[in-house]
């Protein structure tokens, strides 16, 4: 591909989706910082550019602590979306300091090592309990039958959310999460509205019971906290168990999809984690560098002194940083397009990001995706695709639509 043809960069064509990482690949090495005047965005591909605009506070993931959209010429938030504005408002993904390091020295008190860890045991027996019934049938939708009830109720157990909304938990989130991708239409934001007005309206009945029945669980937790003397509001609650609840599980669900997907593509290198050569540990590493169930992530520039590459980017800017291609960059990893478990750097993947908005979640995902491969290693020792799957049409949350597996 040409420079100029990189330069077109459309992360709705299905072309693209098909398999974007040709595509991702030739942007990194041809043009790794390039302003596209259709999308309003600086593209950043290199492992090392993404890595430290992560870390730089001269981006943010949010401007309107320092700057209005007027000044930069950035459309107000749409009105007709409302709910979703209200559920996103509070959220980690939302903020920057102050309230960002307030909210987030709350939820980092509830991921301490030794909570995450008190989840282990029962991440794999929840793992074991899902995919018995599957093993015996010889055939399942890996996402439905298994990634999802299974992560859902991980994430349930650690925030002493009921189970038995589980679906609508997951319709919630899946609906929501279509308002970070690129152009949404009118219909899947009404939907996502719709669906964050009733996880809001779920959550503040959530917050009443628990404020009258106190439990041993994170919502208890964040309803009674106190920082610096003060209680967060129901607003503030409200939009930290939602984002919990969607970053959660989404990617964990995806990684799992996309993993499972590439190794029954290369059944050498699901025999070595079967065989026990390597750790579904290490496992999950490469899976998420090899394609990460999250492929972009947004800063706004919020100073005028930000460069990349020699590139002056002016303030009020939006950089896009792509994570997939970062984890192919060959400048750190070796031979990248292959899908290769024992890896020794596969670590090095840019899939939790880093900086202040570093997945807090990273530690529990790794647990979970552990245990999830090692349920599967232990009943799914051969398996195969029973029909080619389709990716599910969005770019930034990177899944598959379903993975039907069987065993061989
Ligand atoms: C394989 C699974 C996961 C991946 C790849 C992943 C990836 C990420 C990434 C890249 C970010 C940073 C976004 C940015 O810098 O703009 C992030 C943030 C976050 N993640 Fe995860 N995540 C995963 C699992 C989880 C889990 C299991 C939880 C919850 C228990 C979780 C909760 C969060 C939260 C709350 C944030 C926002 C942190 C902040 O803004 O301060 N994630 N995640």
């Amino acid at each position: 591909m040409e420079l100029s043809e990189a330069l077109t960069f459309d992360p709705s064509d299905p072309g693209f989706l098909a398999d974007p990482y040709p595509t991702l690949n030739r942007l990194r090495e041809t043009a790794p910082v390039f302003y596209d005047p259709g999308h309003h965005r600086w593209f950043i591909s290199r492992h090392e550019d993404v890595r430290s605009c992560l870390r730089d506070r001269r981006l943010g993931r949010n401007f309107r602590h320092v700057m209005s959209p007027e000044e930069i010429g950035v459309p107000p938030l749409d009105p007709r979306w409302q709910a979703f504005w209200d559920s996103e408002r509070w959220s980690l993904l939302w903020l920057e300091p102050p309230d960002h390091t307030r909210i987030r020295k709350l939820v980092a008190a509830a991921f301490t090592p030794r909570s995450v860890e008190a989840l282990r045991e029962p991440a794999h027996e929840l793992a074991r309990e899902v995919l018995e019934p599957l093993a015996e049938a010889g055939e399942m939708e890996l996402l439905y039958d298994y990634a999802q009830p299974y992560s859902i109720a991980v994430i349930c157990r650690m925030l002493g959310v009921p189970l038995d909304r589980h679906r609508d938990l997951l319709d919630w989130s899946h609906r929501m999460v279509k308002m970070y991708e690129f152009d949404v239409p009118v219909e899947a934001a009404t939907a996502a509205n719709r669906a964050a007005a009733e996880f809001r309206d779920y959550v503040r009945e959530l917050i009443g019971e628990r404020r009258t029945n106190p439990q041993a669980d994170m919502v208890t937790g964040l309803v009674e906290a106190r920082v610096d003397g003060s209680r967060l509001s129901d607003d503030e609650i409200v939009s930290t168990v939602i984002v919990l609840l969607n970053a959660g599980h989404e990617a964990t669900v995806n990684t799992l999809g996309n993993g499972m997907l590439a190794f029954a593509r290369q059944p050498e290198q699901w025999r070595r984690v079967v065989d026990g050569v390597v750790s579904p540990l290490a496992a999950g590493e490469e899976m998420i560098r090899f394609d990460p169930p999250l492929q972009l992530f947004e800063r706004w520039v919020l100073t005028e002194d930000f460069a990349i590459r020699g590139e002056p980017i002016p303030r009020g800017s939006k950089i896009a940083m792509l994570f997939g291609a970062a984890n192919r960059d060959p400048r750190v990893f070796e031979r990248p397009d292959e899908f290769d478990v024992a890896r020794e750097n596969a670590a090095q993947h840019i899939g939790f990001g880093g900086g202040i908005h570093v997945c807090i979640g990273a530690p529990l995902a790794r647990i979970e995706l552990e245990a999830g491969v090692e349920a599967l290693r232990r009943s799914w020792r051969d398996l195969h695709v029973v029909e080619e799957p389709r990716r599910t049409g969005a770019f930034v949350i990177w899944g598959l639509d379903g993975l039907r597996l069987a065993r061989s």
